[in-house]
């Protein structure tokens, strides 16, 4: 692998910028394509003090059809992959429009320039909210998919999109990389989460918390029918999620049709599981309480990790403890930029 060249849609985000770290060590050259609307230029820096190598990048919006064409114009681009889009599911309750016109408009724009071009490898960031309220655990990707929200919907109308263009023609491919619940941060410091506001997430909203900036941890829900009564998810560190897209790539290289794969460790983690290991992280007690559940979150949720393994050779090499220490490592070095 080698000496190509990949367009990070999204790459200036959470996702995209450990993606983009991977790709770049991996001696890939980076074009990133963001309209910096989630996210900072100086992301940019901090990807070439770790890796000693500068992406490229295009500030630009995927709504955006000729600044699309001029990319793949002036870049020689081989795959894309593609994290671009807006990701509350709160905020597409309430704004569907937005939703579909920025994850399936802004995505379409993409696919079709992507054709126009002749570059027909993709590599979709789909979610695990595509397995819907009422399968059991762990999901397998053979599932029934459905969803329970306009940002669900995004990623399941996409990934449709994307097996019809496969079924049309054979010359595309495409991961759809279903993701459990990322966290973590690069092992540096340097780059990670950086949510606006007050973060919906657990794993940020701890973060916070460990830093002072919010008061308690919010625990929703301690009467779910699991071990400690807490919700519990399949936590899987950036690092490992980045790596899983590196291999994606690999993987699709001359094999047409659309893979959804699951990227997930296949083991469930608690909110109290997490305080706990979050505790130990930063070496001090973060104080919680117990709200009532959340509309619509699902007692448990977790992936079967065994296509990934058998598909991408792709195993995890973090776990919960690695996590939240490099969320608290990156935290500290945010304040710092923050101020
Ligand atoms: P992020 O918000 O950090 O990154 C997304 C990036 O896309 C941001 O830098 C943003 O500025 C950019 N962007 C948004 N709309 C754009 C547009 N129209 N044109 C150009 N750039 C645009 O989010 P993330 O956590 O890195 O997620 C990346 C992808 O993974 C998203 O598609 C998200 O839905 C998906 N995903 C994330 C999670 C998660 O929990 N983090 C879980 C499942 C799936
Ligand atoms: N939780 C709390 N307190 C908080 C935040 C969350 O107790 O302040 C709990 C939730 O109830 C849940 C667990 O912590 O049991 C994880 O919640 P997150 O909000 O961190 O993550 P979700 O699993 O709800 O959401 C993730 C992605 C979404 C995606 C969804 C379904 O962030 O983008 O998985 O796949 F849609």
């Amino acid at each position: 692998m080698g000496n190509k060249t990949i367009l990070v849609t999204g790459g200036a985000g959470f996702i995209g910028s450990h993606t983009t770290v991977v790709l770049l060590e991996q001696g890939f050259d980076v074009v990133i394509f963001d309209n910096l609307f989630n996210s900072k230029a100086s992301v940019i820096d901090r990807i070439e003090r770790i890796t000693a190598r500068r992406p490229s990048f295009v500030q630009g919006d995927i709504r955006d059809r000729d600044a699309l064409a001029r990319v793949f114009e002036s870049f020689p681009i081989d795959a894309v992959v593609h994290f671009a889009g807006l990701k509350a599911v709160g905020e597409s309750v309430e704004k569907p429009l937005l939703y579909y016109e920025n994850n399936i408009g802004g995505s379409l724009n993409l696919y079709e320039a992507m054709g126009a071009a002749g570059v027909k490898r993709l590599i979709f960031s789909s979610s695990a909210t595509v397995y819907g309220e009422s399968n059991p655990t762990p999901y397998f990707e053979d599932f029934p998919l459905s969803c329970t929200n306009p940002y669900g919907w995004t990623k399941l109308m996409n990934e449709r999109i994307l097996r019809d263009l496969c079924a049309a023609d054979p010359a595309w491919s495409a991961a759809l990389l279903r993701y459990f619940n990322p966290g973590g941060a690069h092992r540096s410091g340097l780059i990670g989460e950086d949510p606006a506001g007050i973060p919906n997430n657990l794993l940020p909203y701890a973060a916070k918390v460990a830093a002072g900036r919010l008061e308690k941890i919010h625990i929703y829900g301690d009467d779910y029918d699991t071990a400690d009564g807490t919700g519990v998810r399949d936590y899987i560190h950036i690092t490992d999620l980045a790596r899983g897209h590196v291999l994606a790539l690999d993987y699709i290289e001359g094999r047409p049709g659309a893979a959804a794969i699951n990227l997930g460790t296949g083991k469930g983690t608690s909110v109290r599981q997490i305080i706990a290991a979050f505790e130990k992280a930063c070496g001090k007690k973060l104080p919680a309480v117990v709200d009532p559940r959340r509309a619509g979150d699902l007692p448990q949720t977790y992936a079967n990790a065994d296509l990934a393994k058998k598909l991408l050779g792709f195993e995890t090499n973090f776990g919960i403890e690695d996590i939240c220490a490099d969320i608290w490592r990156w935290q500290q070095f945010a304040l710092t930029l923050d101020s």
